[in-house]
């Protein structure tokens, strides 16, 4: 039986129900739904609304239910969401008292109250993966700080860096993740409960109260907005994407790395898969797969915005459509911080591969510049110079670290015995030593800066 069957002569036809249903998804909202029922409930016994007997039962039920849901005695089935099978499961273990719950309340500010429980304690969890995973990339930056690793511009050889510095640009990224998610938190941790249907209740309820038990800061002022406000679901799905975003070029980063033509980290054998048809291959598959469920995420983002987007205030059926979305972006985004973590924490790092390559494509050209202009050549010519430098080493097959004094003196006439020195790569990195460069000390106090960070 519906809970609104009274009003229609006949069921709804087998195939409508199923249509409609969404008991098969939204049951992962029990428990939260039963928490913010037991807090609707001792409020109107503290208000006189309901008898403290009635309350007394009502809460005794909803435990039990709890329970038995936990420990697999009650299956859940055969209501049109879980807001109905939970009323209908207490009203057959206490009666009539359980028929008084719904006293004040709509399913429209139950189902927004849920989702809003629900969604703040996803917020709790996907903040403390991310912590754990800067937590992995500081201490990989810290076994980085003795190594040198080729940075790039356009995927190009571009500048040497420090290893440390690598893994600290993505603990900044992941860092801002975090504050954004808390400042969703804050924003969203407001009570719809008591707007009823989309007008609110003649009821004389204290919603204030009902926020407190719940743990909400404030009660949301507009019954309307409150009713049919889901912009917290698709604040969520966009940090989660903005997450996603980061860990996908983490992930791009790990794949091309770790190939044979790169080779400056190696994936350990547990998080690498083969091939069916190729012996040889060691196959970068979760990386791969990070980066292929970024894509998804961000489909559930444009789903939410574009099932919001023609609503007619107030609350429409439309609304069931953030939950799918909004379960599976969750735990897509918690299932990839996982798996990347672990393969962090396992990663290899190829320190020689890292070094060499980190000297070849003239990667030191810019330091060769800088040294001309710090003897007072304008920087433009010794930028021009050190390209006749490069062009020279292009055509004899040299590397800038290989030239001697004379062949540089034979380009210009200011350089000194130390450009030897200048032009190696662990000088290069080291030279940088301006906040957030790449120069060991540099990229320390990036570390200690996060460490602080994460701890705030
Ligand atoms: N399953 C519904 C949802 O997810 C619950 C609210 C139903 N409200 C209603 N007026 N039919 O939104």
């Amino acid at each position: 039986m519906k809970l609104w069957q009274g009003r229609f002569d006949r069921a709804l036809d087998g195939d409508a129900d199923a249509f409609n249903e969404s008991l098969s998804f939204d049951q992962k909202l029990i428990a939260v739904d039963i928490q913010a029922s037991c807090a609707h409930a001792a409020m109107l016994g503290e208000c006189g609304v309901l008898q403290q007997k009635d309350v007394d039962a009502i809460l005794g039920g909803l435990g039990e239910i709890l329970d038995d849901v936990n420990t697999g005695k009650l299956p859940i089935g055969g209501a049109e969401d879980v807001h109905s099978f939970v009323e209908g499961e207490l009203t057959r273990r206490i009666g009539d008292a359980g028929k008084r719950l719904h006293t004040a309340r709509s399913r429209n500010d139950q189902v927004a109250t849920d989702m809003r429980l629900y969604v703040r304690q996803s917020v709790n969890k996907a903040d403390a993966l991310l912590c754990a995973l800067i937590g992995t990339l500081c201490d990989r930056a810290e076994e980085g700080l003795g190594y040198i690793l080729p940075g790039f511009t356009h995927l190009r050889k571009a500048q040497p860096i420090n290893c440390a510095q690598y893994f600290n640009a993505y603990s900044e990224m992941f860092l801002r993740d975090i504050a954004r998610f808390r400042d969703l938190r804050v924003r969203m941790n407001v009570c719809p409960l008591g707007s009823a249907a989309l007008a609110g209740t003649s009821y004389p309820i204290d919603r204030a109260r009902t926020a407190a038990l719940l743990g909400f800061e404030a009660v949301s002022q507009n019954a309307l907005d409150a009713v049919s406000d889901r912009d917290f679901v698709a604040e969520y799905l966009f940090c989660a994407s903005l997450a996603m975003t980061h860990l996908s070029r983490l992930c791009e980063d790990t794949i091309l790395y770790t190939s044979d033509e790169f080779g400056y980290f190696e994936i350990p054998d547990e998080y690498s898969t083969g091939s069916s048809i190729m012996p040889q291959k060691k196959n970068p598959d979760l990386p791969e797969l990070v980066r292929g469920k970024t894509g998804r995420v961000y489909g559930h983002l444009m789903g939410i915005l574009t099932t919001l987007k023609g609503l007619p205030l107030a609350y429409n059926k439309d609304l069931q459509e953030d939950k799918e979305p909004f379960f599976d972006a969750e735990a897509t985004l918690f299932s990839c911080l996982s798996i990347y973590n672990k393969l962090l924490q396992k990663l290899k790092l190829r320190p020689d591969a890292m070094e060499r390559a980190a000297g070849e494509g003239f990667s030191t050209a810019t330091d060769v510049a800088d040294y001309l202009a710090k003897r007072g050549v304008p920087f433009r010519d010794a930028h021009a110079a050190t390209g006749k430098l490069v062009r020279y080493c292009i055509e004899t097959g040299k590397t800038l670290p290989a030239l001697t004094l004379d062949e540089f003196l034979a380009v210009h006439p200011a350089f000194g015995k130390d450009v030897l020195e200048a032009v190696k790569p662990r000088a290069s990195a080291e030279a940088r030593n301006s906040v957030g460069g790449s120069s060991r000390k540099a990229a320390q106090d990036g570390i200690a800066s996060i460490r602080a960070r994460l701890k705030q």
